[in-house]
């Protein structure tokens, strides 16, 4: 796809916020300091127009980022990120589970994984609670820059088999840094807009 025009409409912590124009959404999820904000980036071609940060938790807000006028981008703020109270936890908690189980316009999910180590519990997690709420999943195996060459088919297949996988769902290796799985998450991406 060719982005034109990116924009960020609101950060919204509750539903009396999340905009109401019945644009087609694809919204993001997955660790702390994972990628998902710079995933957003590299694919509208922008350096920081989602916000992104060395140390964990740069999201905390459910950011709405309108693309050629035609569907949203939501970056969320990641999750497993061992500094935070149980009342933050907690309210991360209600904002992504009235999100994810009420949002009508939402299409498909961006789990962003990091491709170097085995999807760790709170993944999987995020993973069922997804599926389980039936919305079609895409896994961004990301940081795939920081694996040699030879390992990255076993790092993938390793991807794979930790989520057991749903058939109709993808896994996508991916790098923010040198732009390979762009083209084939766009479309991904496209596809689900169109469904
Ligand atoms: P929160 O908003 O805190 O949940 O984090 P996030 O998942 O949005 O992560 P963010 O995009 O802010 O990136 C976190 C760090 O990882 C930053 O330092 C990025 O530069 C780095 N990073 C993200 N993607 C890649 C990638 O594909 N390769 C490499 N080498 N670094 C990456
Ligand atoms: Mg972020």
């Amino acid at each position: 796809m060719k982005v034109t025009n990116a924009e960020i409409v609101i950060s919204a912590v509750s539903k009396k916020q999340y905009p109401g124009d019945m644009l087609p959404e694809i919204a993001l999820a997955g660790r702390s300091n994972v990628g998902k904000s710079s995933f957003i980036n590299k694919l509208i071609n922008r350096k920081n127009l989602a916000r992104t940060s060395s140390k964990p938790g740069k999201t905390q807000t459910l950011n709405f980022y309108k693309i050629n006028e035609a569907f949203y981008f939501v970056d969320v703020p990641g999750y497993g990120y061992a500094k935070v109270s149980k009342k933050e936890r907690e309210k991360w908690g209600g904002m992504m589970e009235e999100y994810f189980t009420t949002r009508e316009t939402l299409k498909a999910a961006i789990l962003v994984t990091d491709l170097r180590h085995e999807p760790t519990k709170d993944d999987l997690q995020m993973y069922d609670f997804l599926k389980y709420h039936e919305l079609p999943v895409i896994i961004i195996a990301t940081k795939l820059d920081k694996i040699p060459k030879n390992k990255r088919a076993q790092h993938v297949k390793r991807t794979k088999q930790t989520f057991e996988v749903a058939p109709d769902d993808i896994v996508i290796p991916f790098s923010a840094e040198t732009g390979e799985g762009k083209d084939e998450s766009w479309s991904v991406i496209t596809h689900y807009l169109k469904n």
